[in-house]
């Protein structure tokens, strides 16, 4: 074989990899929907295999009795743990420090001063964490976050800082002139699976409560005033979406009627419904805490370092392949008395979430 040839071979085999879609082949294509509507999930087998492998739970420290003293007979400044079990109180330090600062131990938590004092910012945000996750397994099990539940490790995963965190984006510098701005396009972003889609749909849609939808519901364009641009930025969120999950578009909808809820399958809802719970999460816990935070722990604009469904899900469709790991840390799963006072979360669920499936085009 003469090397054009060669040259020749491998771009036939290239352009029968790029054909196969972006996994690698061989892969299995699994059905999620009626014959012919394809409603599929293309899996690689051994990419699917690296992932499981990254995303195992860790062993749940041996339990111990919920009778005796309780912690706030015991602490001195205990507001949100005060009613657990002085074992359990010191069970869950354990596990807070297996599952968030297990190289710096105690101490990224408590400082010089002692365990009851607040000298550190990261015992204050680990307070306001602990009230997050309470109310993640508590008002939002049912729509979303149940059985498998969310612990510290969810998003922790043995590290102080998630590895999945964003912060408002400002975009590239570019070169004076008004026609330069690129309204947030044409630059690849890891936020969109590197497309050149809008690098930022996370401060309007999942900080911000801004509408996601933009299907015309009419034959003709009568009323709705959706620009392509918006779409866009629509896209750009649906692009974390399938990224974070590890799916395709299909795992929620039906390709030849986005918008239509009666077609979508009920893991639609359940995204609804996430995306609810992160606005909740970062304007009512994670807002709080930029008053304490270091610089090193703010964005370019400020703002804290916010979570989106990639800080939870990390590739799976349930995150940890739905590990139940909370069930064998009940004092995460329900709200404590302190945990409700310490945050301003105060709508109800209803509120929140009212005007899930409706509209939406036919
Ligand atoms: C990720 C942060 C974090 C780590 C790591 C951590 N703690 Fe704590 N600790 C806290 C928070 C937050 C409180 C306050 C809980 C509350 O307000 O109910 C606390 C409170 C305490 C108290 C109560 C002190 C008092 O008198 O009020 C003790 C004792 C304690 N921790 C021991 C430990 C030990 C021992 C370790 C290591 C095995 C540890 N902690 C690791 C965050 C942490
Ligand atoms: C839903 C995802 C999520 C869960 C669950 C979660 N965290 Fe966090 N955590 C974050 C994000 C995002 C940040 C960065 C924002 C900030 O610092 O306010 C953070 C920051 C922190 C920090 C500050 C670290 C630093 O070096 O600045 C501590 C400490 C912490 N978390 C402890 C905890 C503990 C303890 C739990 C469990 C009770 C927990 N987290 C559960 C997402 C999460
Ligand atoms: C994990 C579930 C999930 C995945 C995966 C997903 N979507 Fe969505 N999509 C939703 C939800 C939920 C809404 C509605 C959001 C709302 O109403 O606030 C939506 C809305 C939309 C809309 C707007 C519909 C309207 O009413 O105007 C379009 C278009 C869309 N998605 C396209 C896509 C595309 C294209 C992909 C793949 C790149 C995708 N989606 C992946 C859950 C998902
Ligand atoms: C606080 C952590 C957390 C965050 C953040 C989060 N999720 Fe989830 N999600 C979960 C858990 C836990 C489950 C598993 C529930 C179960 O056991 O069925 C889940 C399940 C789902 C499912 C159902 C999967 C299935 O196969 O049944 C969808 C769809 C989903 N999440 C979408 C999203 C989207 C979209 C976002 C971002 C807007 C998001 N999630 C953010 C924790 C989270």
């Amino acid at each position: 074989m003469n090397n054009s040839m060669r040259i020749l071979g491998v771009g036939i085999l290239l352009a029968t990899v790029g054909l196969a879609g972006c996994e690698k082949p061989p892969v299995e294509v699994v059905q999620r929907g009626y014959r012919g509507t394809g409603m599929e999930q293309v899996i690689s087998p051994g990419t699917f295999q690296e992932k499981v492998a990254a995303n195992q739970a860790p062993e749940a420290i041996p339990a111990v009795p919920a009778t005796g003293p309780k912690a706030k007979d015991i602490y001195q400044n205990v507001q949100v743990l005060g009613d657990l079990s002085a074992g359990e109180f010191n069970r869950l330090m354990a596990a807070i420090t297996e599952w968030v600062s297990p190289e710096e131990g105690c101490t990224y938590c408590h400082g010089m001063e002692g365990f009851a004092a607040d000298d550190k910012y990261t015992k204050k945000v680990a307070r306001v964490m602990i009230a997050m996750t309470q109310r993640a397994n508590e008002e939002w099990g049912d729509n979303h976050t149940a059985p498998t539940g969310v612990t510290c490790y969810t998003c922790h995963r043995g590290q102080p800082v998630p590895e999945y965190v964003w912060t408002e984006n400002p975009g590239p510098k570019m070169p004076g002139s008004f026609a330069a701005h690129p309204t947030g396009q044409n630059q690849a972003s890891a936020q969109v699976g590197y497309t050149s889609l809008p690098y930022d749909p996370f401060t309007p849609y999942l900080e911000g409560d801004a509408d996601i939808r933009m299907a015309g519901d009419t034959a003709l364009p009568t009323g709705n005033r959706k620009s392509i641009k918006q779409t866009e930025w629509t896209y750009g969120l649906m692009m974390h979406f399938s990224e974070s999950l590890g799916v395709n578009c299909t795992y929620c909808h039906n390709s030849r009627a986005f918008a239509n809820w009666e077609q979508s399958p009920p893991t639609r809802l359940k995204a609804w419904h996430g995306i609810r719970m992160v606005r909740e999460m970062n304007n009512d816990y994670i807002g709080d805490t930029v008053d304490y935070l270091p610089d090193t722990r703010k964005g370019p604009m400020g703002d804290p370092l916010k979570l989106a469904c990639n800080t939870c899900h990390q590739g799976a469709y349930k995150p940890l392949y739905g590990a139940p790991m909370l069930k064998d840390y009940p004092n995460l799963a329900t709200q404590s008395a302190g945990s409700k006072q310490l945050i301003s979360a105060s709508e109800s669920l209803e509120s929140v979430t009212a005007g899930a499936t409706g509209g939406g085009g036919e």
